[in-house]
């Protein structure tokens, strides 16, 4: 395929932003390998997907900084990758900067609209207004860029829970109540109105509404999300399906969370972490057919950077009552962890929409904790759900 096309990333300058742009730069470059990569499993050999060369990033970002500045700053703070690389490619990370436009706030709480340069704090356009800006800045893209087809990924702050039964639940009612939407689905909106693929890679709301599904069936495009499965959720749902099967009562799982990124300074606000800690939690009691003592904390440690600890304590019963116990420790760089998998999804979406196929990408259930329109949360299943999908695909 020659067509060129667009990633859209909404928190364009973020942690998971930034590295997702360092990652694909340095694949067009060759400078790295594939490990991390879904797609590069050689299941996705005849799929088609686009190749990196083709791929040209923009987004959305409210905060006053540049790509550069957050790629050494991650570098500096976090050392996850060689020293030298963000001074070899600053100029085509500069480049991708300038496709980065103002982004916008509405009804995502108090800790967002701080992180915001003040200009987009005093924005009092209508939401209307908000909407036509965000679709004109999508099709800017498309067109300046002569993209063939874009994908929108939301990799912006996590925002409080928006309740979504008290939202309209037809597209034709919520049309005119987009007020109470907020910002992540008002994106997803006009993503989908643009005729762009959408991807929802935090636990916000986003697309993750009745009523924006039936949109998304309207216009005939793909959707997925929600909440990126990247680390602790990502053990959880491949181990907890081992104590199911053979029958171990899992008593109590308690999972402590530390580091010290951006999202975990977002995160610290007890509202804003609600949101994350729902997703978090719900896999177990699906997983294993019973809800056992859970307990989830999640701490913002300065320190430790985009390093993220994660310590799992598993209390369980065998035969004749007898409990267990299991404990395990990751330690993951966040971002390192979750920019390869929206590389995947774009790749995999981008896919879906050539194949002209619509509404929610079920299918790609275990890039997600929280997938939507899905029961399924064993790891492994879901992973077979991929593999059909890819094997229909493939040419
Ligand atoms: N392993 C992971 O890193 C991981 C896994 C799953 C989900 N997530 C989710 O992905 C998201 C991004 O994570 P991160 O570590 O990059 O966080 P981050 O705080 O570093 O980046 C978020 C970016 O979004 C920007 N932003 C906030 N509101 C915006 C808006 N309305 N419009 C445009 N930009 C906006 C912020 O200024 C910031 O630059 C978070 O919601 C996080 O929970 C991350």
């Amino acid at each position: 395929m020659s067509e060129r096309v667009g990633l859209w990333l909404i928190g364009a300058r973020g942690g998971v932003a930034t590295v997702a742009s360092i990652g694909l730069l340095s694949l067009q470059q060759k400078r790295v390998n594939e490990s991390g990569l879904v797609t590069a499993l050689p299941l996705f050999a005849e799929a088609d997907l686009v190749d990196w060369s083709q791929i040209v990033i923009g987004g959305h970002e409210i905060r006053d900084t540049t790509l550069v500045e957050q790629a050494v700053n991650f570098q500096q703070t976090s050392r996850a990758f060689a020293p030298n690389l963000v001074e070899e490619i600053k100029e085509d990370l500069a480049e991708i900067d300038q496709r980065v436009v103002p982004g916008i706030l509405h009804r995502c709480g108090v800790t967002i609209d701080q992180l915001a340069e003040s200009k987009i704090q005093s924005d009092h356009r209508t939401v209307d207004e908000k909407l036509g800006q965000i679709k004109q800045d999508l099709l800017n893209f498309k067109q300046e860029n002569e993209l063939a087809r874009v994908v929108v990924i939301n990799v912006s702050s996590t925002e409080p829970p928006a309740d979504a039964s008290q939202l309209p639940d037809t597209w034709e009612a919520a049309a005119s109540r987009l007020e109470e939407f907020p910002i992540s689905s008002l994106y997803s909106i006009a993503a989908l109105q643009t005729g762009c693929g959408y991807v929802n890679f935090t636990p916000s709301l986003g697309s993750n509404a009745p009523a924006i599904c039936q949109l998304a069936e309207q216009q005939g495009l793909p959707h997925s999300g929600s909440d990126g499965k990247t680390g602790e959720t990502l053990i959880k749902s491949a181990l907890a399906p081992a104590f199911a099967m053979r029958n171990l009562e899992v008593l109590s799982w308690v999972g402590h969370n530390i580091f010290g990124n951006m999202d975990g300074l977002v995160l610290d606000n007890p509202e804003n972490k609600k949101t994350k800690v729902d997703s978090k939690d719900r896999l177990l009691g699906e997983i294993l057919g019973y809800d056992p003592q859970t307990h989830i904390s999640i701490e913002y440690i300065k320190s430790l950077g985009d390093w993220k600890t994660a310590w799992d304590h598993i209390h369980f019963q065998g035969f004749l009552g007898t409990p267990m116990v299991m404990q395990f420790t990751w330690q993951g760089c966040d971002s390192i962890l979750a920019s390869p998998l929206v590389l995947d999804l774009m790749r995999l979406t981008e896919r879906a929409m050539r194949a002209k196929q619509a509404g929610v990408m079920s299918s790609l259930a275990c890039f997600f904790k929280s997938p939507m329109a899905v029961q399924e949360n064993n790891f492994v299943h879901q992973f077979s759900m991929l593999e059909r999908w890819v094997k229909d695909i493939s040419v």
